[in-house]
């Protein structure tokens, strides 16, 4: 199938990286978002990235004004009736998801794709809620979007080939790497990259090295370019103790539990870089 037009939801930090990278590849791109205040932030953080890029002169000015044409803003989910694929990227909730996909499913043309960036919730069950679970997949980008190179494709039940096929080869278009995963808990990147972030809370929890050393260890030891409590910080605490807890259900296993520090510092609303708080402090 050939894509063309492009329908992201969600203006935040991953919604808005994939309408950018989107744009930059050639895609008509609209970005949905409920509140325009979020579309019009999410549009300045991409203009700053661009900026940037064509500062470091890895793109013109005409490339860039060519790139911003190609968004437009979108604030009702009807703008999905003339697209080929749909990238969700709202926020990590089921019902919210599944009402999502229950409507673009009433509303996007029959041979639309609708694919999730969900980090760790099960496609089977989003696609569960459409008539349409051959065409539901998951499209997993990292943070930061524009950066990162990695694209995990998660194949629901029931998504076809042919689905499976045309997002691969939109990842390339995107020039990122897409990997193949099937629908499993946290499927590969979470599973393993959470226990880890976890893992090191439980370091801090028991007292065995500070947040500085924690990260040190891992930064020197490893070849990490963050320490895992600073790329705790960096995703946000709520959203890993969310993958935690995902894990730790889907599993029924007592090796996902997630830290009571990690879910004290939660509740007490130390949500990492975002709230200004975390296992570190930001100004
Ligand atoms: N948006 C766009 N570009 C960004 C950016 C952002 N948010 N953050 C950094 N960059 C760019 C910078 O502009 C810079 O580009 P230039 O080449 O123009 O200089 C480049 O990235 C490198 O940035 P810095 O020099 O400022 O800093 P750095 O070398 O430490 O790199 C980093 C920053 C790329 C974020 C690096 O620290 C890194 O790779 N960290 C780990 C990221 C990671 O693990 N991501 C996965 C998170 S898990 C996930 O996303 C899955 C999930 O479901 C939770």
């Amino acid at each position: 199938m050939n894509i063309q037009k492009v329908l992201v939801i969600g203006a935040g930090q991953m919604g808005g990286g994939i309408a950018q990278v989107c744009a930059q590849a050639g895609f008509d791109v609209k970005l949905n978002d409920i509140k325009e205040e979020s579309y019009t932030k999410g549009i300045g953080i991409i203009t700053k990235n661009l900026l940037r890029s064509v500062e470091k002169e890895r793109m013109t000015e005409a490339e860039m004004e060519a790139t911003l044409s190609r968004i437009t803003m979108s604030l009702d989910l009807n703008d999905a009736s003339d697209v080929d694929i749909i990238i969700e990227a709202a926020v990590e909730n089921m019902d919210i998801k599944k009402s999502i996909f229950a409507q673009l499913d009433s509303i996007a043309p029959d041979h639309a794709i609708l694919a999730t960036n969900t980090s760790s919730l099960p496609i089977t069950e989003i696609a569960a809620a459409t008539k349409r679970p051959e065409n539901v997949i998951g499209m997993h980008f990292m943070n930061p979007v524009p950066v990162m190179k990695l694209v995990e494709i998660i194949r629901g039940l029931a998504t076809s080939d042919e689905v499976y096929k045309s997002v691969e080869d939109m990842t390339y278009q995107l020039a990122k790497t897409p990997v193949e995963v099937n629908d499993y808990p946290g499927f590969v990147a979470n599973r393993i990259l959470m226990p880890m972030i976890n893992e090191a809370i439980y370091t801090l929890y028991e007292g065995v090295a500070t947040v500085d050393a924690i990260d040190e260890v891992m930064k020197l030891g490893m070849n990490h370019p963050m320490g895992p409590l600073q790329l705790a910080d960096f995703i946000g605490l709520d959203t890993c103790l969310y993958i935690m807890e995902t894990l730790h259900e889907g599993f029924a296993d007592s090796k996902y539990r997630p830290c009571p520090l990690l879910r004290k510092y939660v509740n007490a609303g130390w949500l990492g870089k975002k709230s200004g708080r975390g296992f570190y402090e930001y100004s």
